[in-house]
């Protein structure tokens, strides 16, 4: 595992040379997209190499990590319509080209079975950034979470669903309870972990996820197992370490 600690718009030019370097090496490259504050900045370097300097996405495909269940299909907060917004609609990838596990399916089982499927088909995700919540979770393998898990159905946590009520009007009750994810053994499947955090909400689960034992109660700390992870943190986020 390499730890860099950085400013945060250095965290993310960093994150985005990843992505761009593997996307001029193959430009057929699969990438592992993810939501929440942390990935931001990334996405707006991408965007801005994409119009400044013809950096494309046209042949990329792009798997999301997970996605609410039961939130309307036009909800800004959908984590689809997140990643539509924040970055599939300001490069040139293909139509289709990106996808997430399908949190209105009737069938939520059969959608993540579908999901696991896809990815594989696709031959696994080159580069997956990710964030981590302030309780260790990644996408959203809370914890407790199987280091096994592959792509399911979970409940939030009470501490993610307070995280993340910032997102829809500070109102809890307006937070799903519900979410597919990819599971831990999903995300270890892809080739290269890119994992940011910045301020000092995030310093016990860096500090857990870089130099703690190994545990299901901190999921990040699956990633010390993986051969080639990546973790960028501001001074903040690495205080702990
Ligand atoms: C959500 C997402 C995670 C993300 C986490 C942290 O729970 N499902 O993928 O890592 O939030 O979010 P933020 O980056 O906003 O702190």
């Amino acid at each position: 595992m390499e730890v860099v600690i950085a400013p945060a718009d250095e965290l993310a030019r960093l994150a985005a040379d990843t992505i761009e370097a593997k996307l001029r090496e193959k430009a057929d490259a699969v990438l592992g997209l993810a939501t929440g504050s942390s990935p931001l900045k990334v996405y707006d370097e991408l965007a801005r190499r994409h119009t400044e300097t013809g950096l494309s996405f046209a042949k990329a495909r792009a798997f999301m990590l997970d996605e609410y269940v039961g939130i309307a299909a036009d909800h800004p907060e959908r984590y689809r319509n997140v990643i539509e917004t924040e970055i599939a609609s300001r490069v040139d990838f293909a139509e289709g080209a990106v996808r997430g596990p399908d949190g209105l399916a009737d069938d939520l089982v059969a959608a993540c079975a579908d999901y696991e499927a896809a990815i594989a088909a696709a031959g696994g995700v080159d580069v997956q950034l990710l964030g981590i919540g302030t309780d260790g979770h990644i996408a959203f393998n809370e914890p407790g979470s199987s280091l096994a898990s592959r792509t399911r159905i979970k409940t939030l946590t009470q501490q993610t669903r307070e995280d993340n009520a910032r997102f829809f009007e500070d109102d809890l009750s307006q937070v799903p309870q519900h979410c597919l994810t990819q599971g831990l053994a999903t995300i270890m499947s892809a080739k290269h972990l890119v994992l940011l955090a910045t301020g000092k909400g995030k310093a016990e689960a860096v500090h857990q996820l870089v130099e703690g034992p190994i545990s299901a109660m901190w999921p990040g700390t699956v990633m010390q197992m993986h051969p080639h992870a990546t973790v960028l943190v501001d001074d903040a986020a690495a205080s702990r370490l």
